[in-house]
């Protein structure tokens, strides 16, 4: 597994390189679901690169960026189970020199959800990931479906600028209580874990419609989470849902403590 931490040497590595690349960025702190990322890469016969980058534009001034989990050892642990043919691990002042000034920025899906609770969060994922795209010039790209708003922003901005590649969303993995598994999971106490389980149980009772939003939104405040949303949005353009779209997700972010965690899942109607 080759290690990279420099653009110049990724270039030239990647310059001889004749196989189609299967691209799977992350913030580190790998856990399952990236492996998941980097298994459906592998089994479609693509050369895995694997990125890991805090990229400080995406968090804002009160967020975690500096107590975000920085786990490498193990990171490059896991990479190496999985089979990854190659891992870009630039730093900061690589990625983002003294007097950098160039921003990506999409314009609409951005806005709801967690744009309006992190202001600047999608500007900074969008032009991190466009970066790396040019950097590593992958086929294909892999993402969680956990973070929906997320791949949705990215689908759009590779549409929007006829990027050369195509992106596929990876299913969410999930603990055996419902909770999804992240990064940010590790800071939870054992109390809070418990707690946690209650945000997939409220959106599948939301999703069955045996449950409200109204009794679900009680429900997770009764848990001790302070929600910030709680809403069914068409996935084609993250419109509030209708009801007459072939596709919705139930989408929901809300503070347990200090730990901010978001989830969702995908409603389909049946025979469209
Ligand atoms: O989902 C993440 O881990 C990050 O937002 C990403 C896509 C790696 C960009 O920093």
């Amino acid at each position: 597994m080759k290690i990279f931490r420099t653009i110049q040497d990724y270039r030239a590595w990647r310059a001889d390189e004749k196989s189609r690349i299967g691209f799977v960025p992350t913030m580190g702190a790998l856990h399952d679901g990236h492996a998941s990322l980097l298994h459906a890469s592998r089994d479609q016969g693509l050369k895995t690169v694997l990125s890991i980058f805090v990229n400080p534009t995406q968090f804002g001034p009160n967020e975690d960026f500096s107590k975000y989990p920085r786990t490498e050892e193990k990171d490059l642990e896991i990479a190496k189970v999985a089979g990854v043919d190659a891992v870009f691990l630039p730093s900061v002042e690589e990625m983002y020199p003294e007097n950098y000034s160039t921003y990506i920025e999409e314009t609409r899906l951005s806005v709801p959800l967690c744009g309006k609770f992190r202001p600047g969060h999608f500007r900074g994922v969008t032009t991190i990931v466009y970066r790396l795209f040019q950097i590593i010039q992958p086929s294909k790209a892999f993402f969680g479906l956990k973070d929906l708003q997320q791949f949705l922003v990215l689908k759009k901005m590779v549409e929007d600028l006829n990027l050369p590649l195509t992106l596929e969303g990876v299913p969410t993995l999930r603990e055996p209580d419902g909770l999804a598994l992240s990064s940010r999971n590790r800071y939870l106490s054992t109390e809070d874990r418990l707690r946690a389980a209650s945000i997939y149980r409220n959106l599948t009772a939301l999703c069955d419609r045996t449950a409200t939003f109204e009794s679900a939104w009680q429900d997770l405040e009764k848990q001790g989470f302070k929600v910030q949303y709680l809403e069914e949005r068409n996935t084609a353009d993250l419109s509030p849902a209708s009801g007459e779209e072939k596709e919705s997700a139930i989408f929901f972010a809300g503070f347990l403590n200090q730990t901010r965690l978001i989830d969702n899942v995908i409603r389909r109607k049946p025979n469209l």
